[in-house]
Formats: C-alpha cells, sequence, structure tokens
C-alpha cells in the first residue's frame, strides 16, 4: 500500500473517497462539518433523516456530494464523544478499512487522525491508522490457487491533515505505522506458513535473507555447535525430529558499539505435537504457530533497521519441532543445559521452556541491558487472560512498567504477572535441580519461574503470547503480536515516541 500524508481541507480533496467521521447521536465531526458546509447542509439533511446516528461500528456510503470533489463521502459512526478514547478510534479504522475493502476502492484519503483522542497524539493516530490499514488489509493467499482478485485492494491511502503545524509529527507518525505494519505482516507471515515449508531451516534462511536485506551480521549455529555448547536441553526437544534444529541470531547495530544492546528471543518451535506426552488431535495444526515468538521478535527487528532506530538489538531464535520418535526424548530423562542446571524433563510437551532457557542463557555473552523473550509458552495463559492480553513477566519492575506502558501505547496490551518466590516450589524434582513442569495450577507462573531460574545475570521479562499470536476458527490467523508493543518499547527506548 502506497501512503501519503495531504494538507488540506476535505472537501478540496479529489479521488475515490474521503473518510470523516460523526459522534453519537449524529454530530459531525470538523472534517465532517467542512464537507457539510461545502454542500450546503447535504450531510446534516442525511443525519437528520436518522441514516447515520454515529453509532460505533457503522458507516454509510454518499456518492456525488454536491460541491465536494471526491466521488464519495464515507462516514463513518465514532460512538459518544465523551467516551471517545483508543479502543473507539482503533475499532473505527477497522470499520473504515473493512467497509473500503467491501467495496474495492483503490484509494481513499482518511480524516479522522486529527481526533482528538483522549491523552492521545497526531503521530499516536497516524501511527495507528498506518499500522491497522495494513493489518486489516493483510491477506494470506499463496496456496490457493484461486485468489480473491475479482476484488480489488486498496492501494492508496492519504492520511488528511488540516493543520499545517502538525504535519511533521504526521510523517513520523505515519513510517513509525509502516515499520509497524510491515513488522506485522512479516510475524503473520511466517505464522501462516504450514510447518511442511516454515521449518527451522526455513527460519533461518529468512533470517538470513533480511540480514542481506538490512545488512546485519546473522549467524546460524548447528546441531554439533549447540552441542559443544553444552546446549543439551534445547537438543533435547530436537531429538525426535529429522528437521535439523537452529539457533539463529541477528544483530542489529543501530547506536555506538558501546551501547549495551536489548536482546530479544522468540520462541520458534516450528510444530509443537508434544513429542512423545503427545497433544490430543483437536486443533493439532494451530500448533504450527507455535513459532510465532520467533516470528514476532523477526518482525520487531525488521520495524526496527526500517526505522534504523539508534539502539542495538539482538534477536536470538531457538528453532526446533518437538516431534515424537525412537530418538525423541522420555518423560523422566534428565538433561543438562547450557547453564550447567540439570532438568528433569517429566512432559515433553513443556518443550517452550527447555529450548528457552539455552537460548537465555547464550544471551549473556552478549551483556545484554535488557533481555525479553516472548513465546507461546503455555495453555495456562490463555486460561487466565483470554486472547486479549499478554501475560507479562520480569524480574524488574521498571521494565515490566515500561512493558506495559508500551503495550497501552500500542494498544497491544500485556498484563502484569506474579513471579514470586514462593512459586519456584512447585519446580522441584527429586533428581534433578529442577522440573521441566509445576503441576496443574498456575502453569504460566511456573513456566515463568522456569525460565526466571536461567536470567539471574540480567534485566529480564518474558511475554506469554499464547492467546494472543493468532486466532482460532473461522478467521484463523496469526494476528502479529506482540511486534506492536516491542517496537513502541524499543520506540521509547531510542527517544523516538511522541
Ligand atoms: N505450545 C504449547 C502452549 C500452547 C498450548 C499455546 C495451547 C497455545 C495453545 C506449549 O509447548 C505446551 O504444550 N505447554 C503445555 C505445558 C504443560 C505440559 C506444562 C501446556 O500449556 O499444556
Ligand atoms: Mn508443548
Ligand atoms: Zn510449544
Amino acid at each position: 500500500m502506497e501512503f501519503s500524508i495531504k494538507n488540506g481541507s476535505p472537501e478540496k480533496q479529489r479521488g475515490s473517497c474521503v473518510v470523516v467521521g460523526v459522534f453519537e447521536p449524529g454530530k459531525l465531526t470538523s472534517p465532517a462539518a467542512l464537507l457539510d458546509k461545502a454542500s450546503n447542509g447535504f450531510i446534516a439533511k442525511i443525519i437528520q433523516r436518522g441514516d447515520m446516528e454515529g453509532k460505533p461500528g457503522s458507516t454509510l456510503l454518499l456518492h456525488d456530494v454536491p460541491g465536494v470533489l471526491s466521488e464519495r463521502i464515507l462516514l463513518v459512526g465514532l460512538g459518544k464523544e465523551k467516551d471517545f478514547r483508543d479502543k473507539g478510534f482503533t475499532s473505527a479504522l477497522r470499520s473504515t478499512f473493512k467497509k473500503l475493502n467491501e467495496i474495492s476502492l483503490s484509494d481513499a484519503t482518511l480524516y479522522l487522525t486529527e481526533l482528538a483522542v483522549k491523552k492521545r497524539s497526531v503521530a499516536w493516530c497516524v501511527r495507528q491508522a498506518a499500522s491497522i490499514a495494513l493489518d486489516t488489509t493483510y491477506k494470506f493467499e499463496q496456496f490457493k490457487t484461486q485468489k480473491s482478485e475479482s476484488h480489488r485492494q486498496l492501494e492508496k491511502l492519504k492520511i488528511g491533515i488540516e493543520r499545517r503545524r502538525e504535519l511533521s509529527d504526521a510523517t513520523t507518525g505515519l513510517e513509525q505505522g509502516i515499520a509497524i505494519g510491515e513488522g506485522m505482516a512479516l510475524a503473520k507471515n511466517l505464522g501462516n506458513l504450514p510447518p511442511n515449508i516454515c521449518h527451522p531451516s526455513y527460519l533461518a534462511e529468512q533470517a538470513q535473507a533480511m540480514a542481506a536485506e538490512f545488512k546485519l551480521e546473522c549467524s546460524v549455529l548447528e546441531r554439533a555447535d549447540m552441542e559443544q555448547l553444552g546446549m543439551h536441553s534445547l537438543l533435547a526437544v530436537a531429538k525426535g525430529s529429522h528437521q535439523p534444529p537452529k539457533l539463529i541470531i541477528l544483530n542489529y547495530r543501530g547506536a555506538k558499539s558501546s551501547q549495551k544492546p536489548i536482546v530479544l528471543v522468540g520462541k520458534g518451535v516450528t510444530f509443537d505435537t508434544g513429542g512423545i506426552s503427545l497433544k490430543p488431535g483437536a486443533e493439532m495444526d494451530e500448533m504450527k504457530y507455535d513459532m510465532c515468538g520467533a516470528a514476532s521478535v523477526l518482525g520487531t527487528l525488521h520495524a526496527v533497521a526500517r526505522m534504523a532506530l539508534p539502539i542495538n538489538l539482538t534477536v536470538i531464535v531457538p528453532a526446533t519441532e518437538n516431534m515424537p520418535g525412537g530418538a525423541a526424548t522420555r518423560p523422566g530423562d534428565i538433561v543438562t543445559s547450557m547453564s550447567g542446571q540439570t532438568i528433569e524433563i517429566l512432559n515433553t510437551d513443556a518443550e517452550g521452556r527447555l529450548i528457552l532457557c539455552d537460548a537465555l542463557t547464550y544471551a549473556e555473552r552478549f551483556e545484554p541491558e535488557t533481555v525479553i523473550d516472548v513465546a507461546t509458552l503455555t495453555g495456562a495463559c490463555v486460561v487466565a487472560l483470554g486472547n486479549i492480553a499478554t501475560g507479562l513477566f520480569a524480574n524488574q519492575d521498571d521494565l515490566a512498567r515500561e512493558l506495559l506502558d508500551a503495550g497501552d501505547e500500542a494498544f497491544d496490551r500485556a498484563w502484569h504477572m506474579p513471579l514470586w518466590d514462593d512459586y519456584q516450589d512447585l519446580l522441584k524434582s527429586p533428581f534433578a535441580d529442577m522440573a521441566n513442569i509445576g503441576g496443574r495450577w498456575g502453569g504460566a507462573i511456573s513456566a515463568a519461574c522456569f525460565l526466571s531460574r536461567f536470567t539471574k545475570k540480567f534485566t529480564w521479562a518474558h511475554l506469554d503470547i499464547a492467546g494472543t499470536a493468532w486466532k482460532s476458527g473461522s478467521d484463523k490467523g496469526a494476528t502479529g503480536r506482540p511486534v506492536p508493543l516491542l517496537t513502541h518499547y524499543l520506540l521509547q527506548r531510542a527517544g523516538k515516541l511522541n
């Protein structure tokens, strides 16, 4: 999609459509009022007739309105002005793009981004508009022989800005929103790809391709390298698979080399059968999404590189399949992790933490400023938070706060979960330093506790995205979360958020 910022009044915009908002009950926003004035009260009359009340989610398309240069006007309901916040704004954008896609318009000019959203800047509004435009027009059709081509896609989006002094902020917001939207699309593509294609070697190739595109350093550790490093926990997960595991490392350097990097670690289980602790059959296909942590950190790196942020960022992706087989790890096996701590693997389906712990130990060598891991780690997190909030754990409250704030700002929210020592007992093993499962209750927390034993040397947070990384049901698909949260966090760290 092609984006641009247009300075000027809505009635003067040529093109297929201008989009303006209407509050409940039928109160025109200022761009809508300008159109109304230019058309001698045409819009006010429609509102009086009750065809557009401003209800959230409602839209009304008008053609050939007198005095207005654009072919069409799309009125979008915004709900009550006094309740108009992040949710109202982002929902209005979603309804807008849904409607524009339905009627196959190729271009539109949007006059929603100057609305006063409580506590939000113009840059925020434009950032959201661009990333939501890309999010809602995303399609994954590469395996369909019959594409839904009868339908034209929105190709050009102009963002109308009336006030000249807001142009520069809007431009910054636009660039950031595009970077986030593209990062999400990358994460969604990797997530949606079938597991026979998106295996560990494929992820490694994609990382290398991205490294070439943005001139990043990339290295891929093979099984033999991992053996030498003593990553027997990670290797234990790979044992049942015919696909070789990969440990992918990407380095982005946007700041002085003396500046310590932020390290993102993404769980890259390209298919999780459960291993010998085999999962039940229903919806097992969705375990192709078990590499969405990896996909999201790659998507975030893509966004950061595109924006050329002045930070140093390292991405680590432990990638493997979790398969049953004659060579697979058995429940009861004990392995020694790279950290030297021993683990009794009581359930081979708790494999995410087994690969992450070695990747986290590996992260120490980068002398990180902060480490954040992202993982579709536990079904228990989905039970706790559903598919609205990502589970957030951290060994430092300031970092937790920053990530929560980034999630709020991005409207890609997380919720802080406890990581108290009291929970550590759940992981007791009679035979090894720890077990890899903590029993039935508090499963998201015991998984985080497990990881916390490998992150003592740095400031660390863990995002459990089991509920938020993809949608099930009729609109099954990866969501691209938490690329917005992570990118906002990094924008903030880089001092580029306004
Ligand atoms: N990838 C799964 C977690 C998962 C399950 C994410 C369902 C989204 C939906 C993870 O590897 C797993 O299997 N976790 C187990 C842990 C248990 C054995 C302690 C789980 O959550 O059931
Ligand atoms: Mn599992
Ligand atoms: Zn898993």
